[in-house]
């Protein structure tokens, strides 16, 4: 069974990737329905200010982790499947995954181009990373929109994934093994 599975480093990736995701959307969608002063009315300034700055901080994390991902995954391709998959469902299951990548790669840089447009610092941990754009509050305001509208995107990719796993889950069919730990 154990060459039908990703490696070990893949499949830690995937989870810690999933975590880190579930709390960027929670803080993201909290952050968009109560806005700034919002936030501060109900949390005060201090959790407020910590929840844009991990925010920003585990965004960056998810950026890198996804880059390593990718490398592993060029190294070492995904594994067939056993028993074999039909063409739909291969490539349903694979469309959610490009996405998924282009996403998670997507998200975090339009992040930081937004956030250094709209003059914001670029807080990872407690270090500042430089903007990387001069400050623009039109490009600001735009890429927050797509920032948001990717942040829907990722939810509703996410009911479909759950959806998928809880499926093959009940099946049996071996395809959460592929990517369960350990
Ligand atoms: C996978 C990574 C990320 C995901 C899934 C994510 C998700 C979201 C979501 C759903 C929102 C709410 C929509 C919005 O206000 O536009 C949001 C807001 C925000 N994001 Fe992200 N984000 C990620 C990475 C980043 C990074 C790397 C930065 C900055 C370096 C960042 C900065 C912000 C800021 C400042 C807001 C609040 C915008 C506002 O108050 O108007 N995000 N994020």
């Amino acid at each position: 069974m154990a060459t039908y599975r990703y490696t070990l480093a893949q499949r830690l990736l995937h989870w810690l990737i999933a975590v880190f995701v579930f709390g960027l959307l929670a803080i993201g969608f909290t952050l968009w329905t109560l806005g700034y002063d919002g936030t501060v009315q109900t949390f005060g300034n201090e959790v407020t200010g910590a929840l844009y700055k991990y925010h920003k901080t585990f965004g960056i994390l998810v950026l890198l982790l996804m880059l390593a991902r990718v490398a592993l995954r060029r190294a070492r391709p995904a594994p067939p499947y056993d028993p074999p998959m039909s063409g739909l469902e291969r490539f349903v299951g694979g469309a959610v995954h490009i996405l998924f990548y282009a996403l998670l790669i997507g998200m975090p840089i339009g992040g930081w181009i937004a956030t250094a447009a709209g003059g914001y610092p670029i807080q990872f941990f407690d270090f500042e990373l430089p903007g990387l754009v001069g400050k623009d509050p039109e490009l600001s305001a735009l890429v927050f929109t797509l920032h948001g509208i990717g942040g829907l995107v990722i939810a509703a990719l996410l009911i479909l994934h759950i959806g998928a796993a809880v499926k093959h889950w009940r099946l049996k069919d071996n395809v959460m093994e592929r990517i369960s730990l350990p």
